[in-house]
């Protein structure tokens, strides 16, 4: 049989349909970036109903659509951890998120900390160490610092220096928040949950 030179045929006309395809949803549906969803966030044992964009960050949703200003934003890249805060226990930057990713999720920030006027063991630990000056930093120091006692409360020293170093602190020199964190009783910074969904910390 003679070897055939018909030219095979190209493949891109299938992937140029697939962009085409692609391109063409993207243009029929703008509304994507800009449609709002409704969600309820759980917010220290409150929910928070709120309508917002999918493109809308947890930390911006928290600050301004709820009202919880204590959980601060830094550097909005991950980077600082100014922004930490506690989602279903485990700690995470809340300028990493979606809100829409946290819709009915149990949500702990700095502002669940204190029971009325009493301050929580790892907010009076700060006080006694001096473990702040501007205060930047401390509500996802706070977070960070609950949520490693809380999972591991027999956490040794160079593991903890791990965890918290994962956070930023331009004021201190960092010695005064690792002592606040180790001074801190572990077993009362454990928390139970309170009625309704909201935590407390355990006396
Ligand atoms: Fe989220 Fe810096 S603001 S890590
Ligand atoms: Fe100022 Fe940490 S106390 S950034």
């Amino acid at each position: 049989m003679p070897p055939s030179f018909e030219t095979p045929a190209a493949p891109a006309p299938q992937d140029e349909v697939g962009k085409t395809d692609r391109a063409r949803e993207k243009l029929e549906a703008p509304h994507l970036m800009t449609e709002k969803f409704d969600i309820t966030l759980n917010i220290n044992g409150r929910d928070y109903p709120v309508r917002v964009e999918a493109r809308r960050t947890l930390v911006d949703a928290i600050r301004d659509d709820c009202g919880q200003t204590g959980t601060h934003i830094g550097c909005e890249h991950g980077i600082c951890g100014a922004c930490t805060i506690i989602l279903d226990d485990v700690a995470v930057r809340s300028c990493l998120m979606f809100a829409v990713q946290a819709n009915g999720r149990k949500i702990r920030t700095v502002e669940g900390l204190a029971d009325g006027d009493a301050l929580h063991p790892i907010q009076q630990a700060f006080i006694d160490h001096h473990g702040l000056q501007c205060g930047f930093c401390t509500p996802g120091f706070l977070m960070l610092a609950v949520n490693v006692l809380e999972r591991e409360p027999d956490i040794g020293d160079e593991d903890l220096l791990d965890v918290l170093a994962s956070n930023l602190c331009r004021c201190t020199g960092y010695q005064n928040i690792i002592k606040a964190v180790r001074a801190a009783p572990p077993r009362r910074c454990a928390r139970r949950p309170r009625e309704g969904g909201d935590v407390k910390a355990a006396t």
